[in-house]
């Protein structure tokens, strides 16, 4: 549904149109100075510039067209030529009704919606997850519910690294631990058994142990590599292993993700791929892109006008084994040919280290003739820190698993509920969950709350915390709101229409009015950040209306249904809203 802001954009545009200039100059912006202002327009300046005119001049004759549109109360021109707008309070009281009733809660879909893969999680089987998979696992699903909410085709896949070494490390140290095994016998013509012969706390023993010795002991590590090289030419019983694998591992992962309301629609990994990659190294080399080095098939993607050094795609090794490289350009094919409906675009939500690999790999793909490179979007972030500075380790100085994540995070949740008086009759289980929502919004929106390229310091004790701008503050303030209106629905009183009279009921409308604005920002830069920014001046606002007026004890019966439905429409945005990021409001708390 159109904002106000929106609308009087387009009054503006047509009000500069009809002096002879361009529509975009009409853009009109929530004003700096609600003193003075509820909106402003800038554009009399820029206009100016471009006709070689007098700016006030312009303004003025854009204010006087403005005057006489139905939302606008008064039009005044400031300065050299900015353009002051009041709102009727009329204009306001609708637009508030209209966001309580709209399943967008005020937003807008986008007019460039595409079919568009997001690819994030990016786990790898057996190798524990850390805060960097965490990162992509809380940016990646808040883009996917947004561009979802925002009206995209959106396919998720998780992208799991099942083809690396760390295979061939397991497939090995298993062998050591039970040579009797099937999987190992190379005469053995199957089937093999359905039940894996591994659970996820072996391949959590297994890969660490294998991968030390390797680091040891050079021959140790070639039996890996030699394993990995055997699994990729099809050896019956490693390739059994490695679904195995795969499936102890996802079920696994499973849990993890789905603690933090994480899902994919496909559990897609590089394994995948595998029967791709020969028909497109011959793609390559018909193409004429391929070329011969040291033994080895690369693609030269550097371009002239490249200001630093962009090394070639490698193809196949010289051992003839194929990499990262070739798994992302086979999923890029495997995505294009046999995803329906076909995506436009390709987002990869990937720590920002890995942004050579990517621009690589798109080029490569737009040189075969894939996908344009310009349709396919790294959306890197910056690492996680302790507060030492340094990257997050855990106090023995290892990466910190997801899971030892989620119970310090419960635990932490738990301590602060106590602290802020539980209501007295909530029973273990309600406890529980409201606990697990709280982590959960902790976690969630500290990490989306930073603008994503930047580095953030990992404090569980100031995410958890129910002041400041934190996902449970937020959580809170949704909570409060609602137990206003569970409490007027007890007494009897209804939310009715609203009918905007004091200042911070047009400053909460007002802001009501740049949700979708938000919305579309965020997910046409995709910076979760710029909607996390917009629900925390709602809530806000909400406070200071909260803090100004009595809403259910409020005697007048008209003002108390209008500030009531005025607090459902701030309910139903901040529900909303936080739903998108991730977030899940409970009842009460
Ligand atoms: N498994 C990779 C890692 O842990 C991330 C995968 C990202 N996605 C991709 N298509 N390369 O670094």
């Amino acid at each position: 549904m159109a904002s106000l802001a929106r609308e009087l954009s387009a009054a503006a545009g047509a009000a500069f149109e009809a002096v002879g200039l361009e529509a975009r100059f009409g853009e009109v912006r929530r004003s700096d100075k609600p003193e003075l202002a509820d909106f402003q327009c800038n554009g009399a300046m820029a206009a100016a510039k471009s006709a070689g005119r007098n700016p006030r001049e312009i303004a003025v004759e854009i204010a006087a067209a403005l005057k006489a549109h139905p939302l606008v109360l008064s039009a005044e021109v400031a300065g050299p030529g900015f353009i002051n707008l009041r709102v009727s309070e009329a204009a306001l009281s609708l637009r508030a009704d209209a966001v309580r009733g709209d399943a967008m809660a005020g937003a807008e879909k986008a007019a460039d919606a595409a079919v568009t893969v997001i690819d994030f999680g990016g786990a790898n089987v057996a190798k524990p997850m850390h805060v960097g998979h965490l990162r992509s696992a809380v940016i990646g699903d808040t883009l996917q519910r947004m561009l979802r909410f925002a009206g995209d085709t959106v396919i998720s896949d998780v992208h799991l690294g099942d083809w690396g070494l760390q295979m061939g490390h397991l497939v090995t140290e298993l062998e050591d631990e039970q040579p009797g095994l099937v999987y190992f016998d190379a005469a053995f013509t199957g089937p093999y058994p359905k039940e894996a012969p591994v659970t996820i706390g072996d391949l959590g023993r297994l890969y660490p142990q294998a991968s030390n010795k390797a680091k040891a002991d050079e021959a140790r590590n070639e039996r890996s590599q030699k394993a990995v090289a055997e699994m990729q030419a099809g050896r019956a019983g490693y390739r059994a292993l490695l679904r195995h694998f795969i499936e102890v591992s996802v079920e696994a992962l499973k849990k993890d993700y789905g603690f933090l309301n994480v899902s994919f629609d496909l559990w897609k990994g590089e394994s995948d791929v595998d029967d791709l990659i020969p028909g497109l190294v011959e793609r390559f080399k018909a193409a004429g892109l391929a070329e011969k080095s040291d033994g080895a098939w690369i693609v030269r993607v550097a371009k002239e006008s490249d200001k630093k050094e962009i090394p070639p795609v490698m193809l196949v090794n010289s051992r003839g084994g194929t990499g990262y490289h070739t798994t992302d350009l086979a999923t890029i094919l495997d995505r294009m040919e046999n995803l329906s409906p076909k995506p436009e675009r390709m987002l990869y939500v990937v720590d920002q280290r890995q942004a050579l690999h990517f621009e690589q790999v798109y080029r490569a793909a737009d040189m075969l003739g894939l996908i344009e490179e310009s349709r396919l979007e790294h959306i890197g972030f910056g690492t996680v820190n302790g507060t030492d500075g340094k990257p997050f380790k855990t106090r023995e100085g290892g990466v910190l698993r997801l899971a030892d994540l989620q119970a310090m995070a419960l635990e932490e949740a738990d301590k602060k509920l106590v602290a802020a008086n539980l209501p007295a009759d909530m029973g273990a289980e309600e406890r529980a969950d409201v606990a697990k929502k709280v982590a959960v919004a902790a976690l969630r929106f500290s990490d989306l709350m930073n603008t994503r390229t930047t580095n953030y310091v990992f404090d569980l004790e100031r995410f958890t915390s129910f002041e400041g701008k934190t996902g449970p503050y937020l959580m809170y303030a949704a909570v409060r709101v609602k137990s206003v209106l569970r409490k007027a629905a007890e007494a009897g009183h209804a939310p009715g229409k609203v009918a905007v009279t004091e200042d911070t009921e047009r400053a909460l409308v007002l802001q009501l009015d740049g949700f979708g604005a938000a919305l579309l920002g965020a997910r046409e830069k995709r910076m979760p950040h710029i909607l996390c920014e917009h629900l925390y001046s709602l809530a806000q606002a909400f406070s200071a209306f909260y803090a100004a007026l009595p809403i259910a004890a409020e005697a007048d019966a008209g003002n108390r249904a209008s500030r009531l439905a005025l607090a459902d429409a701030v309910r139903h945005q901040l529900e909303t809203g936080l739903g998108l990021l991730g977030i899940a409001v409970p009842e009460r708390m």
